[in-house]
């Protein structure tokens, strides 16, 4: 495949490294540096452009998302934090009748860890003695907080009837690639569920292989829907 990377920072270039080793070629790499006011993303720069990866800042990725879809080109989206315009994203895709994969986590433990963490909010959502808490951790680099995943983490929850308070707080320190932690603690005993990543480089795997998946097909997808 030919992909445009979108977002050329960490993860970016990293993306970069993993798609050339799964014999990719990489026809565009946008950045702040010609693409601040979306002028990168043009016809004649996306031509022959089988797939666009966006991992680039929060103020981005919607208007990146409106314009590459406008172009016909499918992608995939690893950048957090602006989900509270997924409706009009989801518009957009459809509209364009475009392909295109999300997720605020693309390691396959990660999406895992959203449906173990579902059970036991299901599970303790009618034992009003658990109290729930929400805490992440990442390097202090990362723009948006809480991240992504754990608003993703949160959303199980409530999906999973789980309605009374979750008390969320986040952390910013160093080089840690990401740590998300879903607690219960009752008088009697507390129950801690905890991811931690290792490496970046499970989130860049995740996001060629949604690439190649992608390819070829139309409609909103997520990561954790593709994978299980
Ligand atoms: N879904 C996942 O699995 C996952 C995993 C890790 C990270 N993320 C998310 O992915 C995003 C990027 O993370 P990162 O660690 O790679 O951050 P990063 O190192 O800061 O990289 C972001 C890159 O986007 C560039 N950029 C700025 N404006 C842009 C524009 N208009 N168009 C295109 N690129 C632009 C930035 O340039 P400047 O730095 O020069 O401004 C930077 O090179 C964040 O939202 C992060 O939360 C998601």
């Amino acid at each position: 495949m030919k992909i445009a990377i979108v977002g050329y920072g960490k993860m970016g270039k990293m993306i970069e490294r993993i798609a050339l080793e799964r014999g990719h070629e990489i026809g565009l790499r946008l950045d702040e540096f010609n693409n601040s006011n979306f002028e990168g993303i043009t016809a004649e720069n996306f031509a022959g452009i089988d797939a666009a990866i966006d991992f680039s800042v929060p103020h981005a990725a919607v208007g990146n998302i409106e314009r590459i879809s406008a172009l016909g080109v499918n992608q995939v989206v690893g950048t957090t934090g602006w989900t509270n315009q997924m409706d009009h994203v989801r518009q957009v895709v459809e509209s364009n009748k475009v392909g295109l994969v999300w997720s605020p986590n693309y390691s396959v433990g990660v999406n895992a860890f959203f449906r173990i963490v579902a059970e036991a909010a299901k599970l303790l959502s009618a034992k009003p003695e658990y109290e729930a808490w929400a805490w992440e951790i990442h390097h202090s680099a990362k723009k948006d907080a809480p991240s992504g995943t754990l608003l993703k983490l949160v959303d199980e929850m409530r999906k999973a009837c789980y309605d009374r308070h979750v008390d969320v707080g986040s952390n910013r320190a160093g080089t840690i690639a990401g740590t998300h932690e879903i607690g219960f603690d009752s008088a009697a005993d507390t129950i801690t569920l905890r991811h931690t990543a290792r490496s970046r480089d499970g989130f860049a795997l995740g996001a060629v292989k949604a690439a190649e998946w992608i390819a070829g097909k139309q409609g909103f997808h997520e990561f954790g829907d593709i994978i299980f």
